[in-house]
């Protein structure tokens, strides 16, 4: 196989900051033909924002914005808006996550998109979905995961509500975005007909975070919850509580010390202790009487005293890196990982053979590590490359859409492009 998945596929991606712009870049790495479509004053906002090189396009751009084309136009601009009608006349797909109703202000609204091209899919990111009292909200990554169940079912007991580092609101919207847009192509080269698809981000989070809905109603029913640190000796309220680090399923676990923890704030694994494999973890961490003692030899006679037990397997921790002791571990098949820090995630050599993370140039920056396709097929490789500058490509895209070279200078002289 040669050809790249999505060759042929044309994408307008009027997208900003994150989820949107995640998902017309699987869309890109996977073969699309992607035109990222800016504002003329600076294009997407993360092309200035977190910068760490003057006058450089930021990594928060770059990082989410690879494989693309760039047009700079203003669309409210009549001539503007006719270019992006040409546009959506030969494009399959049509990607936007401005703030509620701004399409429509623009005069891009669904009925109109579609009246334009009946194939063209239209994929749209909100805060909420149309239904919900606060449909009207701009919303961003933490808001998201706000509204979605993951802060308050996140962090310790003790403590308040807290968010995730791992861009549950953001570029998760993005990837179930992805699995909409395939869907409904899917059904479009059947049908001939193209749709709206819709995900919020609230609903985005929701759906990562559906054991705590499960929670939820097992609570309702039984008061407890019994693979929680509140159990048995803690109390429950009428919510599902922060659990820290617990393990959330059948498995109890919990973020562990290991030698050097006192300086090394990432010098952990994360140890689970698995039902079936209790005799072995026991043989593994020095503790072969503990397989038939009543008093640890099942789930329920361990939870009690759960944190006691992650005491004992501290001291057996305290004279092993985290990675001896996984080392050691994995031998008896313990579920267990180290904790990794960025710094090292950066360096791992495996992310890299497997194209995880990948380096790449970008023209003003030069090299920059940025993730690669977490999605691996046999039959071909995504070539990430690096991202667009701001109208890198708005001749070129105006020029295959018919634009002589006149009426593009025409264009640039009007500021309707850059
Ligand atoms: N030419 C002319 N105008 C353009 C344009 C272009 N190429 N591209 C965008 N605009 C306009 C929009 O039409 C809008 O105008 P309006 O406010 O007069 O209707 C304006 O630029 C700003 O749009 P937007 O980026 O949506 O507003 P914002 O910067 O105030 O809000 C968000 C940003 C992210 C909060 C908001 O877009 C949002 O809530 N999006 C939905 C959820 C989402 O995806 N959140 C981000 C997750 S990473």
């Amino acid at each position: 196989m040669s050809e790249k998945p999505l060759a042929g596929i044309k994408v307008i991606d009027f997208t900003g900051v994150q989820a949107g712009p995640a998902c017309t870049q699987l869309l890109a790495w996977f073969g699309a033909d992607v035109i990222k479509v800016e504002r003329t004053n600076g294009g997407d906002v993360t092309r200035r924002q977190l910068r760490d090189i003057p006058d450089v396009d930021a990594l928060y751009f770059t990082m989410l914005n690879s494989n693309k084309r760039s047009l700079a136009i203003n669309t409210k601009a009549p001539e503007g808006k006719e270019v992006m009608e040409k546009l959506i006349r030969g494009a399959d797909i049509l990607v936007e996550n401005f703030a509620p109703g701004a399409m429509d202000r623009m005069g891009l609204g669904w009925d109109h998109i579609h009246e334009l091209n009946p194939r063209l899919i239209l994929g749209s990111v909100k805060g909420f979905n149309e239904d919900s009292p606060w449909s009207d909200l701009k919303v961003y990554e933490n808001v998201a995961q706000a509204a979605g169940g993951a802060a308050s079912t996140t962090g310790f007991w003790d403590g308040p509500p807290t968010i995730s580092g791992a861009a549950l609101g953001d570029s998760n919207s993005g990837m179930h975005l992805m699995i909409g847009l395939l869907t409904a192509i899917i059904q479009r080269n059947a049908t001939g007909v193209g749709q709206k698809v819709s995900v919020s981000m609230q609903d985005a989070v929701l759906n990562l975070s559906r054991v705590k809905l499960r929670d939820q109603q097992r609570l309702e029913r039984l008061g407890y919850l019994e693979e929680y640190p509140q159990y048995p000796n803690g109390e429950f309220g009428d919510a599902v509580p922060r659990g820290g680090n617990a393990g959330g399923g059948g498995q109890p676990g919990w973020v562990l010390k290991c030698k050097g923890w006192e300086t090394d704030p990432n010098a952990y694994i994360y140890f689970t202790i698995q039902e079936q494999n209790w005799a072995r973890t026991c043989e593994a961490i020095g503790k072969p009487e503990w397989i038939d003692d009543p008093e640890y030899a099942t789930a329920r006679a361990r939870q009690p005293h759960i944190f006691d037990i992650f005491a004992d397997i501290e001291k057996w921790l305290a004279d092993k890196t985290k990675y001896e002791a996984v080392d050691i571990l994995r031998t008896y098949e313990v579920p267990c990982a180290p904790v990794l820090s960025m710094k090292e995630i950066a360096a791992d050599p495996a992310l890299r053979k497997s194209g995880s993370v990948v380096e790449v140039e970008q023209k003003d920056r030069g090299t920059y590590l940025t993730v690669g396709s977490p999605i691996k097929f046999s039959g071909f490789t995504p070539d990430i490359t690096g991202s667009p500058l701001l109208g890198e490509h708005t001749d070129e895209v105006l020029a295959d859409l018919g634009y002589d070279a006149d009426a593009i200078a025409k264009l640039h002289a009007g500021q309707v492009v850059v």
